[in-house]
């Protein structure tokens, strides 16, 4: 095990440290390893709409520790300026990443957990939000554990899982979605290896996912995107999986650009391709993929990369950085609740009562 992983084996993407946030800074991974610290919401907006975390269950947990942090900040002044204060952190966060729907679901959460303590005095009110943000990190590690175990057995031995992007325990709060269904096949005793697509623009597979697995020593080959058609061509992946951003009512399924490709080429080669889901990541109010936010980002990322700058000045560019995934490519959700197989609205539907 690495000293970069929890006795449990698993890297510690978001800590609770001297009454402070600290989060690992997955801009510079792998070149470096570093945590950085916050201490308020806008910082902690800053911290999910620069990159610094990322994936969608991660950056639930940020904003829900963001709105903690808010409130002790502010819990020595007077009740108006705590509210306000308290409000402007809550529009901060939410206008930091529109697709992944957890960072929405964490903060109505812990605006239910304030309006239930409405007038009570400001240092237990900060005291009640930072444990409600604590239970929504530990509850997020129980959700993976338990897709895990549902997860891996959909997975026959030796089996060779392609992935597209992290939904590794770098874009939960550990164990991960999609990864972590690896690891819990791993867990199991079964032979997994892993193919990750770097996942251009961003190198989310590349500088992540790769990092993940080979601290855990979970055998992983990395390729470029355009790669995923031929070697599925030759027989040599038996399943997909990955993780999501926010699943529509009907089940249609937004992740990672490029994710909507693998599906089409997983369908056209007879290949199953899963999606691991918490229900936290599920919009019961867009009835459809289409309705679902899409960010468009920087055209420097596709232009080229970091400090290096590789396309033609002044060349028009697109940087959408999710796509939607129509349901009936998916043929299999994920759950903490189990197996949703061919996904519809009416068995989404049955996942909430
Ligand atoms: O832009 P990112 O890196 O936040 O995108 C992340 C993804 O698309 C993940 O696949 C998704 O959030 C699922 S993470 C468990």
């Amino acid at each position: 095990m690495s000293d970069r992983t929890s006795p449990s084996n698993n890297v510690v993407t978001l800590r609770w440290q001297d009454r402070k946030l600290e989060m690992i800074d997955q801009r510079v991974l792998p070149a470096r390893f570093e945590y950085l610290v916050y201490d308020s919401a806008a910082a902690v907006a800053e911290g999910i709409r620069s990159m610094v975390v990322r994936g969608a269950p991660a950056i639930g947990c940020a904003a829900a520790y963001g709105v903690a942090l808010e409130a002790i900040r502010l819990q020595g002044g007077l009740a108006e300026k705590f509210n306000s204060g308290l409000e402007q952190g809550f529009e901060d966060l939410a206008q930091s990443r529109p697709t992944a729907v957890n960072l929405f679901w964490a903060l109505a959460r812990m605006r239910r957990v304030w309006d239930g303590i409405q007038g009570a005095p400001l240092a237990e009110v900060a005291e009640r939000l930072l444990q409600e943000a604590h239970e929504v990190l530990a509850e997020d590690i129980r959700i993976n554990r338990a897709m895990g175990e549902f997860g891996a057995a959909l997975l026959p031995d030796g089996a060779r899982v392609l992935t597209h992007c992290n939904a590794g325990a770098l874009a939960t709060a550990g164990h991960g979605t999609a990864l972590g269904v690896i690891r819990s096949a791993r867990d199991a005793g079964k032979k997994i290896s892993v193919i990750a697509d770097e996942t251009r623009p961003f190198l989310q597979g590349a500088r992540l996912t790769a990092w993940e697995m080979v601290q855990e020593h979970i055998p992983v080959t990395l390729i470029a995107d355009n790669m995923a058609g031929f070697l599925m061509s030759r027989g040599e992946i038996d399943a997909v999986v990955v993780g999501t951003d926010r699943v529509a009512a009907n089940g249609d399924v937004a992740n990672k650009i490029g994710t909507y490709m693998v599906a089409v080429l997983a369908q056209r080669h007879g290949i199953p391709f899963y999606v691991a889901c918490p229900l936290s990541t599920i919009d019961l109010t867009l009835t459809s993929g289409k309705k679902i936010p899409i960010e468009e980002r920087a055209a420097t990322e596709v232009t080229g990369f970091r400090d290096c700058q590789w396309a033609a000045e002044g060349v028009a560019v697109r940087n959408p950085a999710f796509d939607i995934t129509p349901a009936e490519l998916v043929t299999a959700l994920i759950t903490e609740k189990g197996v949703v197989a061919a996904p519809d609205a009416a068995k989404i539907r049955a996942l909430f009562v």
